[in-house]
């Protein structure tokens, strides 16, 4: 198996004996996740699921990788404009993947890959900053949005069009590529019109579900990334989420102790916590993707219920030196879930030097890797003396495959928790509602 979770810390009977889940919930859930299961099969044939057949898509798969072919030594540069869920995928495949120092490196060492910027936010600090930083002439603008419509993404493109405009004149729709609805959109009949390539995102996947269509795997394939591989682990993620039972369905399962702990321990804050810096930008898609999915005013029928947890990022071992005291210490309203990788255990052995006193020399010889690990354990037991819930999900190395699985993992685990909370995991009407009013107030007609 791609990835493995360890939920024993999440009971009663593994932590102090008085906070955590009763373990008798082990078997009792069994039952109501039957229940679970012939309710979301009901909606998976309505076609709300549509997320879930991600994991294979040979022929959108053939054509990105066909197309990122003929684009390899064009660019030095991707320039994504997007926002939400058309920008998070990409940058936590970067960092995931290629590591935060990619934009660091020369072409050479990239292997002629381009580095990645995304543009999320319309800070005209930041998008000046940016412009003055890039070369046009060397620069692939990725246009992202799925609903073709968002203020945010269409003014970026407007003045990056000026830009790319100014200094490739004609030739800049060959440095323009845009992901968006197949059919509908201010962004589709553009490209229409002017004949940018484009790759669709698929109606029935949402937004922060579209990281494993265009939205994600363009980028990705123009990064080198093993797209196929990154659906393979998809692929996985969904065979294992579709286990009858509540035991071997590592996703339904982690996302019930999720809600059992809000909702029987008053735990509502559903902190992230890779030990790696490579998964930071990961987190911050998770974040997204639980609060925007779950965050709801009304339940499935329709009842004000202002339901939701609230996600928190966290990276070990660097937030040892900052949120943990409140993760140890502080209400017990947190479950807390570690990744862990293994295969960085060994790397990179600390020297020795003459003249080391006992305060320093007990780390000679060690592994930097090895300290990390040791972090982890330490904190997961500290968290479980006091009490504290939390899950570890292991892999062994940090790929293309095991990202694949994770995300989809995640997304899994989002549409199931959508089941267990009793609300639509699919829409975001509080967000419609502020591109709702930024229209009106920006003067748009027809709102
Ligand atoms: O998950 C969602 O639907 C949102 O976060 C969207 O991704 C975000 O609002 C951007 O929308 P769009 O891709 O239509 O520009």
């Amino acid at each position: 198996m791609t990835i493995r979770i360890d939920d024993s810390l999440m009971y009663r009977d593994r932590l102090d004996g008085l906070h955590g889940l009763d373990p008798a919930l082990r078997d009792t859930m069994e039952e109501r996740f039957q229940v679970i299961r012939a309710d979301i099969a009901g909606r998976r044939k309505s076609g709300e699921y549509g997320f879930e057949s991600l994991g294979r898509q040979d022929a959108v798969v053939a054509s990105i990788e066909q197309w990122a072919a003929l684009q390899r030594g064009r660019f030095d540069h991707l320039l994504i404009l997007g926002i939400g869920g058309s920008a998070l995928g990409a940058k936590a495949m970067l960092t995931a993947l290629k590591g935060s120092a990619w934009n660091e490196w020369d072409a050479g060492r990239r292997d002629n890959w381009p580095t990645l910027t995304v543009l999320e936010n319309v800070d005209p600090v930041t998008v000046l900053g940016t412009l003055d930083r890039l070369d046009p002439r060397r620069t692939l603008v990725n246009v992202i949005s799925k609903s073709g419509g968002t203020a945010e993404t269409l003014a970026q493109y407007l003045i990056v069009r000026e830009w790319l405009d100014r200094s490739v004149a004609t030739d800049a729709k060959d440095h323009l590529v845009i992901t968006t609805d197949p059919e509908r959109g201010a962004l589709r009949a553009l490209a229409g019109s002017e004949g940018i390539t484009t790759f669709a995102v698929p109606p029935e996947v949402g937004g922060r579900f579209s990281v494993l269509t265009a939205v994600g795997l363009v980028p990705a394939a123009i990064l080198g990334i093993d797209i196929a591989e990154l659906l393979a682990g998809a692929a996985e993620a969904v065979d294992a989420a579709l286990a009858d039972q509540l035991a071997d369905n590592a996703a339904a399962r982690w996302a019930m102790l999720q809600w059992q702990a809000h909702a029987t321990r008053a735990a509502n804050v559903h902190v992230l916590m890779p030990y790696s810096d490579r998964l930071r930008d990961f987190a911050e898609w998770y974040r997204q993707l639980w609060a925007e999915s779950l965050g709801k005013r009304l339940d499935r029928d329709g009842t004000e219920v202002f339901r939701g947890p609230t996600p928190v990022g966290a990276v070990g071992a660097t937030d040892q030196h900052s949120q943990v005291q409140l993760f140890i210490e502080g209400p017990f309203d947190k479950t807390i879930t570690f990744i862990r990788i293994c295969d960085t255990v060994d790397m990179l052995t600390i020297p020795g030097r003459d003249g080391l006193g006992p305060d320093m020399s007990y780390l000679v010889g060690k592994t930097l890797g090895g300290l990390l690990d040791v972090q982890f354990v330490a904190t997961r037991e500290a968290l479980r003396s006091q009490g504290r819930m939390s899950s570890t999900i292991e892999i062994d190395t940090l790929d293309a495959r095991t990202l694949g699985h994770l995300f989809m993992f995640f997304q899994l685990a989002t549409g199931y928790a959508g089941a267990w909370y009793g609300v639509n995991p699919f829409d975001q009407p509080g967000v419609e509602l502020g591109k709702v009013l930024t229209f009106e107030a920006m003067g748009k007609d027809g709102f």
